[in-house]
């Protein structure tokens, strides 16, 4: 199996959401591992069913902190080397930096089926809406409240005479299903060969006159509007039994790759056949892509290949 996500959880109180994550990835086959709980209240349950669990925490309190909270709780997570933050019951306010430091890598759970009753005193506003139906959503944090990207809802029914206490108590039982399943969804995806093509392809699209083209059976972007586009980036999803995913792309020969391939043998590896032709291929099914690289890589093998009209344009253009 793939290394494990490293996830880091936000509580600020009982922690259900949090145990539920701290049991599901215990699962040999979990593709996340719990590698930190922390949250903006030092003396709270959930912190201590952490420690008990075994797992690392990191007691802080926001108040007591002051200013200093978010670097504080940011130098953790860097220590930590988390990929994913997982917000089960977290009800601070996160700043506009702190959202920005971690788009599309923080998800939150949130008691109401997004977008209806956001905020707090879902349940309440569940029942006066008159509502038949609620449930849970798992959603990526973004910089207005419960209001990011929706990964996916569990519905729970309404029953009559259901108070906000006990409507709480059966959707909280669907987050507790909910949440582990999207999560492992979440932190699986980067290393799927869809999500890395649509990855590439943003990427490949800011660049002059690109267009699709495969190569031997494999997703390729080719430059040019000719007869005869130029391929210059290949993407080899276990190429001939290569246990990578990686993009193809062309340096500048043997030499290059040698070295790029001998310092960095995580990032960079010779493809089968490909290789011989000049094309390098960089690694892309790894947690912890840097992906400006490769966007730097893809420019340059778009330069590499692209007709002179095109490159000197580029140039043109740089100047200004
Ligand atoms: C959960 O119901 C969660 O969905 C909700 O707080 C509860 C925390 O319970 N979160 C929000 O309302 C966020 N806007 P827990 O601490 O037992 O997981």
């Amino acid at each position: 199996m793939a290394e494990r996500a490293r996830v880091a959880i936000l509580i600020s109180g009982r922690g259900s959401n949090m145990a539920a994550l701290i049991y599901a990835a215990r699962a040999d086959d979990c593709p996340y591992e719990i590698a930190l709980v922390s949250g903006d209240k030092a003396d709270v349950p959930g912190l201590q069913l952490a420690h008990a669990e075994g797992a690392p925490i990191l007691a802080l309190d926001a108040k007591l902190l002051g200013a200093s909270y978010w670097n504080t709780l940011q130098d953790a997570l860097d220590a930590a080397r988390i990929d994913t933050i997982a917000l089960a019951g977290f009800m601070r306010i996160i700043p506009a930096e702190f959202v920005a430091r971690w788009a599309g890598k923080m998800v939150n759970i949130h008691p109401s089926l997004l977008p209806l009753h956001p905020g707090l005193r879902s349940h309440e506003a569940v029942l006066a809406a008159g509502e038949t139906t609620t449930g849970a959503t798992v959603h990526l944090v973004s910089d207005e409240v419960d209001s990011g990207a929706i990964l996916g809802q569990v519905k729970v029914a309404v029953l009559p005479g259901d108070t906000p206490d006990t409507l709480a108590t059966r959707v909280l039982i669907a987050e507790h299903q909910l949440y582990p399943r999207l999560l492992a969804e979440f932190v699986s995806r980067p290393l799927t060969a869809s999500w890395i093509e649509q990855r590439i392809d943003e990427l490949a699209s800011h660049l002059p006159e690109v267009g699709r083209k495969t190569s031997h059976g494999s997703p390729g972007w080719s430059v040019g509007s000719g007869k005869t586009p130029k391929l210059f980036a290949i993407l080899a999803d276990h190429h001939h039994g290569e246990e990578a995913i990686g993009l193809l792309v062309k340096a500048s020969g043997p030499d290059e790759m040698g070295g790029l391939i001998e310092a960095h043998p995580d990032v960079y590896y010779w493809p089968k056949y490909y290789g011989a032709g000049g094309w390098l291929a960089i690694k892309l099914n790894r947690r912890d892509v840097d992906w400006d690289h490769v966007a730097e890589w893809l420019e340059r093998s778009w330069r590499a290949c692209a007709p002179p009209r095109l490159t000197k344009l580029m140039s043109i253009t740089e100047e200004f």
